[in-house]
């Protein structure tokens, strides 16, 4: 049965591997990564994808490809004048670009749309036989009593009705899964953020709805049946739970990477206070500013975890 690799092959440690739990994928000749545009069958998985160990996800295939640029400069590897290829290119559903160890993808909004992509990414790390892959969602939120700009660090995803679990209907049939996180990659993600003091950075709840609009108790989509009280005691709920920043990924996020035996962290910007408006009226360059910070925060994470695994 594809049940992913032991942390043992042979009586011998090896690696935390990515798990798939499927018996169904043994009876495939080949599996064809349908959104990503990639196959099994054509393509050397372990040679292409082999030495990957931080995955990047977040929404826009612009800003996964801006982080490609980024962390590449970072590490050392950029090459002047090169333009990264998009590995999906030949599809629009989502972006992937490979940098060295670091692979940035981009999930599109909402969960339907990250939850494809991550079955698929999760696939193409087992395939590919990679180990001891940490993955962070990086991302933009609306924060809850925070100044715009801090950036949270998700201790762990909640639902709109502040309950740390995903829903999903398999076979007709409610399935709950956990949303836990890891708490040690959240500590030392809080770490680089005190390291850079160039930004405020706390970890705290995050709620992950099924919308932006009447899903986040915005009072400026097409309907609204509430009024602003109303959105105001439903924000200081929230708040009393712990939650202080809404996305609209993080609790599936979470759940798959769980299930996968992923080291997983959730690192999100605000990009305003829901308690002071809903509409996103901050200039181009201060939002493009904002959304940068949990770029920065992570490449500093990944740079410090490369060095130091050199050094050891
Ligand atoms: N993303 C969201 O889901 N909500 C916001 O308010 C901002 C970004």
């Amino acid at each position: 049965m594809a049940s992913g690799f032991a942390d043992e092959k042979n009586g011998k440690k090896c690696g935390r591997s990515p798990f798939v739990n499927n018996p169904h994928l043994d009876s495939m000749k080949e599996d064809i990564l349908y959104h990503f545009n990639l196959n099994t069958g054509t393509l050397n998985f372990p040679a292409k994808f082999g030495d990957v160990k931080f995955v990047c996800v977040g929404g826009s295939p612009w800003r996964m490809k801006s982080f490609a640029e980024y962390i590449a400069g970072e590490l050392g590897l950029a090459v002047p004048n090169a333009e990264y290829p998009n590995i999906c290119e030949s599809t629009d559903r989502y972006a992937m670009y490979k940098v060295g160890p670091v692979l940035s993808v981009s999930h599109g909004m909402g969960i339907p749309s990250i939850s494809i992509m991550l079955h698929e990414l999760i696939k193409l790390l087992y395939h590919a036989r990679c180990t001891d892959v940490t993955i962070v969602r990086l991302g933009t939120s609306g924060g809850i009593g925070l100044h715009p700009g801090t950036v949270v660090i998700t201790k762990q995803p909640m639902d709109a009705t502040f309950l740390p679990r995903f829903e999903q209907v398999i076979l007709g049939k409610s399935v709950v899964r956990s949303t836990e996180l890891d708490g040690d990659l959240a500590e030392e993600l809080l770490q680089c953020g005190k390291d850079l003091a160039e930004f405020d950075t706390v970890i705290a709840n995050t709620m992950c709805t099924l919308d932006f609009y009447e899903g986040q108790a915005r009072l400026d989509g097409a309907f609204c049946s509430y009024t602003e009280e109303d959105k105001q005691n439903y924000l200081a709920k929230a708040y009393a739970a712990g939650v202080r920043n809404i996305e609209m990924e993080s609790s599936v996020f979470a759940a798959m990477c769980k299930l996968s035996n992923l080291r997983a962290a959730v690192v999100c910007v605000t990009l305003l206070d829901r308690q002071k408006g809903d509409q996103l009226s901050s200039s181009h360059d201060v939002l493009h500013s904002y959304q940068q910070r949990p770029q920065i925060l992570v490449g500093h994470y990944i740079k410090k975890k490369l060095n130091a695994s050199k050094k050891s």
